[in-house]
């Protein structure tokens, strides 16, 4: 008697191990794209503090020095931003996703709308880009696409992504 108790507090022991230690569940499986963006969020926000990861999660984007400097990482980082053309407009409509996710004919005019509406006008130097310059030039661009229908679309895709939903 003692010992088949024995037994089943051993089975019981065993089946608690198991549960403990199995793998947590499977998460939905992601995009190449959606592991791009992460990636591209992860590496670009190695330096901020964890107040500033989660401002820019929630899709907040003040104007301060670390936002722009991230948010050019990031597009910079996706091949999404070129320091002398802007917004890649249709780069980033391909992937998003396109015309299955997206309004094409709507984007890209906003996009590209919004990298002449903010370019500088003019450093004067002749000597094209400074390194700030292209910095400050994607925040614009970026702030100013973000008021447009298409931005909407983007701070939910990228909520999505980071929530696991996408
Ligand atoms: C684009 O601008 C950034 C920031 O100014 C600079 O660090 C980077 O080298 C530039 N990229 C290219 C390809 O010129």
């Amino acid at each position: 008697m003692a010992r088949r108790s024995q037994i089943w507090l051993l089975r019981m022991f065993l089946l608690v191990l198991l549960v403990t230690l199995a793998p947590p569940a499977i998460p939905a499986i992601r995009s190449s794209q959606s592991l791009a963006l992460l990636h591209a969020r992860d590496q670009c926000g190695r330096e901020l503090t964890s107040a500033q990861r989660l401002h820019l999660d929630r899709m907040q984007f003040e104007d301060a020095p670390h936002v722009r400097h991230y948010l050019h990482c990031f597009w910079s980082r996706l091949q999404l931003w070129q320091n002398a053309s802007g917004f890649q407009a249709q780069r980033i409509v391909q992937s998003f996703g396109g015309e299955r996710r997206l309004n094409v004919e709507q984007a890209l005019p906003v996009i590209n709308g919004c990298n002449a509406k903010t370019k500088s006008r003019g450093s004067g130097s002749g000597l094209g880009l400074g390194s700030q310059a292209a910095v400050d030039w994607c925040f614009r661009a970026f702030v100013c696409v973000l008021k447009t229908p298409v931005g909407e679309w983007y701070k939910r895709h990228m909520s999505d992504v980071i929530n696991g939903n996408a």
